[in-house]
């Protein structure tokens, strides 16, 4: 006899899914806090023997690469992002915020989808199958053949819908409303979530169909959602972007079909989400000549330069316990460039409040932000502008020097292109393009001096 196999009361972390025989105020394996939820532990199989039919090693010469191939979505951006589309067997994550447009999007992919002669299964366990039509009557127009829809939230009706159906696509909206009655806990608990998935997932290999599974995820990351769900899934997508704004951006968290770089450009309209193919110029477009502490940065996300605003405002002198507000850029990188104005541009930071933004609810992380940043900051403190039309790209040393960052040739190719005329770069750059000043410098200083921040602080 197993002893193992009795059930027992465990407690499991809703964010990364570790277990602990005792309850933690803080989880053990990921250090969150107050993720740890008591539950019953499913007795362990016996693994001696298997169940199923044998699966046996095959040399890699003689696996079968017939419908291996991602079906493209006819949705350009998710395709992108997807790099070509979904594979049929994979299962995929569609995580963000409640009410950021996943549903949309999935409606969209799956209308294009049944157009293009997929058999397409929505299962709606959050809306009714009249809601859905509705919705897809306003996003589609002509309602297409091969769209199926399910109003159902149990996993084995599910099962048996999807065997009778055959279909090639599958989009489960969403895996924190659907429950199976084998497993313990309400729907959207650890449990109930794993188990949900891991069903829906082996039914997806064994018909070789493409899976979608939607994600809820709160600021609080209350819901167990997406990040427990990575291992078990191939691809992960996260749809963000400011609930208060058009703008959505999609990405990859983990893709095991291609590059998790690329990224993908919605506007949210009355029609439902519109591609923005061309994104180059979007996030400038409310942007003011003149201002102090506004630089732009041609960026990289994916393939694709896209020019940023960073802003930066320092405020409030001589404050005890002076803040540190990184929007959208790396906190750590904020706090290296404050470090090289103070130590080696001798400007005191340290009793000042500071804030800095990358505008648009885009995120730059790569190290060439650092140069922007730094004249951002400095733009800020002395009140004077940068001069118009330049950009700045460059990562920034300890020792305040400035070095090269990748695709430089690239960015500036795409500031030209957007009307700007000169650019901040470091000295080991490349030419620029015809019609571009470039401004080459060693060092953070040299940038400063190069578009009149020299003078000293006010
Ligand atoms: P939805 O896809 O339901 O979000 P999620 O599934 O992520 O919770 O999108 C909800 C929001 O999108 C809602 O506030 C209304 C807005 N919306 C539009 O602006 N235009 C549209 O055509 C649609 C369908 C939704
Ligand atoms: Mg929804």
């Amino acid at each position: 006899m197993r002893d193992m196999a009795k059930v027992r009361t465990i407690h499991r972390c809703t964010e990364c899914g570790a277990s602990a025989s005792r309850w933690a105020g803080r989880c053990p394996t990921c250090g969150e806090w107050n993720t740890m939820v008591e539950e019953t532990d499913a007795p362990v199989a016996d693994l001696r023997l298997p169940a199923g039919p044998l699966t046996v090693p095959l040399l890699l010469g003689e696996v079968d690469q017939t419908g291996a191939a991602a079906r493209p979505t006819g949705v350009g951006e998710l395709d992108r992002v997807l790099s070509g589309g979904f594979v049929p067997g994979s299962v995929t994550v569609v995580g963000g915020e409640p009410g950021i447009g996943k549903s949309t999007l999935l409606l969209q992919a799956l209308c294009a989808l049944a157009v293009a002669g997929e058999r397409c299964l929505l299962v709606s366990a959050e809306e009714s199958a009249q809601q859905v039509r509705l919705r897809a009557e306003r996003l589609c127009g002509d309602l297409p053949a091969h769209l199926w829809v399910l109003a159902e939230t149990a996993i084995p009706t599910i099962a048996v819908a999807v065997d009778e159906l055959a279909p090639t696509i599958v989009v489960v909206d969403s895996i924190q409303t659907v429950h199976d009655p084998a497993a313990t806990g309400t729907p959207g608990s650890v449990t109930q979530v794993r188990e949900c998935a891991a069903g829906l997932a082996a039914v997806a290999k064994r018909r070789a169909m493409a899976t979608v599974l939607v994600g809820h995820v709160t600021k609080e990351g209350a819901l167990a959602g997406p990040r427990l769900l990575e291992h078990l899934v191939d691809t992960v997508l996260s749809f963000e972007g400011d609930r208060h704004h058009s703008l959505r951006l999609l990405r990859a968290v983990k893709h095991r079909f291609g590059p998790t770089g690329e990224l993908g450009i919605f506007e949210m309209s009355e029609a439902g989400l519109i591609g923005v193919p061309d994104a180059g110029a979007l996030l400038l477009g409310d942007r003011r000549e003149g201002v102090s502490g506004s630089v732009v940065m041609p960026a990289m996300e994916g393939h694709r330069p896209l020019l940023v605003e960073i802003q930066a405002l320092i405020a409030s002198d001589e404050v005890q316990m002076p803040r540190r507000s990184a929007q959208g850029i790396d906190s750590a990188r904020l706090a290296v460039v404050l470090a090289v104005i103070e130590q080696r541009l001798k400007r005191p930071m340290n009793r000042r409040d500071v804030y800095v933004s990358a505008v648009g609810g885009v995120r730059v992380t790569e190290p060439a932000g650092d140069l922007a940043i730094g004249l951002a900051l400095l733009s800020a403190q002395s009140g004077v502008a940068l001069p118009p039309g330049v950009v700045a790209c460059g990562e920034v040393g300890l020792g305040g020097e400035v070095r090269q960052a990748g695709h430089t040739a690239q960015r500036l190719a795409e500031a030209a292109r957007l009307g700007f005329t000169a650019a901040v770069v470091p000295a080991s750059s490349p030419d620029g393009p015809r019609g571009m000043r470039l401004m080459k410098v060693h060092s953070l200083l040299e940038a400063a001096r190069a578009v009149g921040l020299a003078t000293p602080p006010r």
